[in-house]
């Protein structure tokens, strides 16, 4: 390596943020007893008994939880393992998660409770009771039937943080279409690829959203998209921000004007959908290539996602349930929409950033909403550690129960602050370990469990999980592993879209004799059994809980006219985890200069998205390679953090 032209604005070395201390005995100040307000009255009182029972009947514990749901006919078998690693769970049944997240409240006092409490970031505010938002999910599945959207067909949705979002998706699910929700901060690169991938024939969108005080133009970057893309033949916009935009006659329609036709009634049937058949595909970053599609599907993902939900964060019917995540990603899929929908809990959606216009926002709608329970990342809570506590204390925090964290380990720090300031050191906090592949919660503490700030506390029920080295052995408590999952569940992923071969490739071969999900994170088990995941041993990288593969910023790179090749990293960021610094090989005759590096940087953002911009660019001549050609982004790494680059044997630098 040669030649670096270091971007002015990035620090020669990186921030390191306190990573979770994972010591073989843990002081006895460092775990965190629930009070007995929270004991006494938790769903579940005795983990270990459930956890046994779970284990040694695993399809007696998921047919006694599907039995809480309504289904239009039962299950034949629960688990059909007969094609591994393809399962199938309650196969035979005949259901539609709709069925079970509207349909059956309606006959119940739910019908008149609130679904849905939305704020907008100027402050405008829309609430649906169950029986307004099966109206309003009833009049889009309307109007996308007349729009010829069929059962199995795939809608791609790109929307902001607005409750057309989740009514979209619902609407999807009821007419038995599968959706593919892109996040709404994704760029043009992105959405086309995913809306090519799924071959879609529809999108659904908005003009923009508002975050930070200024709106955002979604249908511009749409336009962009679907002018990349030949599939799509019909694109609704809400209007949301009032931005102009390009409307094509023949293929753009405002939501609005659909809405008031006679076509879209507000009454239609669910349809009967078998157990098994695809909800949604969900989007998410690998190892190679482009962003592989998961598969979920109705029956086993409702079950696991209203069953986690309801044990873990302790549901109770009067609960004001906040996750404040984005639907895009599966945090929002599974506990903003479909687990507590089902679950009948009221949930709350806020549009904007937790800072505007005031770092208090988050504060004053958990007080003015009545929140008890609030779901977040550990960058988020960074983020609000910074502005101190003050801002907090202006508010009545009093309803608060229970919190909980997801998405990368949270630092012991950050655990501290928003346990004592703002769960006044009276909420449990529930740090959930779980990915886009498993559907919902794997590794968690209950309300009712001694806590420790920085670990993920011990799997969920029927969850086999377990740190293995290469060979499959237990590694001993307190040392690293892999983290592997020895027996299938109803939420885990069935397949990659169109591509079922990777899917075996890329989770279930190293494990292959034993027949184990592999993860995809290191992690150690201490004496006591906890869990404490370290990270991802992949490429791919979680900056602010958000997950990129590098394939995809490096492919976003190489696009650029004036680059050669390219590789990302991840390193560690005191804010966000991790941040995204890359490395730049220029074509001939090309010329460093920071300039052009700040030039690069926003192209990545403007293909993939401003959460994919590297914090930094280096001009390098060569990269370090494999003989085979393939990039060691390990060796950038170690490179980068001043550390041992390990065994150089297959180096080759070009
Ligand atoms: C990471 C998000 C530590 C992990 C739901 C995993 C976590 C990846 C935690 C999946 C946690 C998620 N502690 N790390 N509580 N939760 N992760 O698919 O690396 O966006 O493999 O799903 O996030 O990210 P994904």
């Amino acid at each position: 390596m040669s030649n670096p032209v270091g971007d002015p604005k990035t620090p020669k070395t990186p921030e390191t943020p306190e990573t979770p201390e994972t010591p073989k005995k843990l002081r006895r100040t460092d775990v965190f007893h629930p009070p007995s307000s929270i004991v006494d009255q938790a769903n579940v009182k005795d983990y270990e008994t459930l956890y046994a029972r779970s284990i040694a009947d695993r399809e007696g514990f998921w047919a006694e939880e599907a039995q809480r749901l309504s289904w239009y006919e039962p299950w034949t078998k629960v688990l059909d393992a007969s094609h591994r690693p393809f399962f199938k769970w309650f196969t035979g049944a005949k259901t539609n998660i709709v069925l079970n997240a509207i349909d059956r409240h309606l006959k119940t006092p739910n019908r008149n409770k609130l679904a849905i409490i939305w704020e907008g970031e100027p402050g405008d505010l829309r609430t649906f009771s169950y029986h307004a938002l099966n109206r309003e999910v009833s009049k889009v599945a309307n109007v996308l039937k007349a729009m010829g959207a069929r059962r199995g067909e795939i809608v791609t949705i790109y929307m902001p943080q607005i409750p057309e979002l989740v009514i979209s998706m619902l609407a999807c699910a009821k007419i038995g279409a599968v959706h593919s929700v892109v996040y709404g901060g994704f760029s043009v690169e992105a959405l086309a690829d995913r809306i090519q991938d799924a071959k879609s024939r529809i999108l659904l969108t908005a003009d923009g959203g508002f975050r930070r005080g200024a709106s955002t133009s979604l249908k511009e970057i749409a336009n962009a998209a679907m002018a990349r893309s030949p599939s799509i033949e019909v694109c609704i916009t809400v209007r949301r921000t009032g931005t102009e935009c390009f409307m094509e006659s023949d293929r753009d329609f405002w939501w609005h004007d659909l809405m008031a036709m006679p076509i879209a009634s507000p009454r239609c049937e669910t349809e009967v959908m078998d157990a098994e058949d695809p909800l949604f595909i969900l989007y998410t970053s690998g190892t190679t290539g482009k962003p592989k599609g998961l598969v979920h599907t109705h029956g086993g993902y409702s079950v696991y996602t209203a069953t986690t939900h309801r044990m873990v964060f302790d549901i109770k019917p009067d609960d004001r349930w906040w996750c404040a995540a984005d639907p895009g990603w599966i945090t929002g899929h599974s506990y903003i929409a479909y687990g507590p929908l089902i679950n009948g809990t009221t949930i709350m959606m806020y549009e904007g950033a937790p800072n505007h216009p005031y770092p208090n926002r988050w504060w004053q709608m958990i007080e003015k909403y009545g929140v008890n329970i609030l779901y977040t990342s550990p960058t988020a809570i960074r983020g609000l550690m910074r502005f101190g506590n003050s801002w907090s204390a202006k508010h009545d925090l009093s309803c608060l129960r229970l919190l909980g964290s997801v998405g990368e380990p949270i630092n012991p720090e950050a655990w501290r602050w928003y346990h004592e300031v703002i769960g006044q050191g009276r909420c449990p906090i529930m740090d959930t370990w779980w990915q886009t592949e498993t559907g919902g919660f794997m590794i968690s503490p209950l309300p009712i469990m001694p806590l420790r700030p920085g670990s993920a506390a011990k799997p969920f029920f029927s969850i086999e999980a377990a740190v293995v080295d290469d060979s499959g052995r237990d590694v001993a408590p307190g040392e690293e592993g892999k983290l592997v999952i020895k027996a299938p569940w109803p939420g885990m992923a069935r397949t990659i879209h169109g591509d079922p071969d990777r899917y075996v490739e890329t989770y279930w071969k190293d494990y292959g004799a034993q027949g184990w999900y592999k993860a995809g994170d290191s992690a150690r088990i201490d004496e006591d059994g906890y869990f404490w995941i370290i990270g991802r041993i992949d490429d791919v990288i979680k900056v602010s809980g958000y997950r990129l593969g590098t394939a995809e910023i490096e492919s976003a790179l190489v696009s650029h006219p004036r680059v050669a090749e390219a590789a990302a990293i991840g390193l560690p960021h005191e804010l966000k985890g991790n941040a995204i610094h890359t490395f730049v090989i220029l074509r001939h005759g090309e010329e460093p200069s920071p300039e052009l590096a700040s030039v690069l940087k926003d192209h990545v953002s403007h293909e993939m998205g401003p959460i994919a911009r590297p914090e930094s660019l280096t001009f390098v001549d060569a990269l370090p390679k494999t003989r085979s050609g393939k990039i060691m982004r390990r060796v950038l790494k170690a490179r980068a953090l001043g550390q041992d680059t390990g065994d150089l044997s297959t180096l080759e630098e070009s």
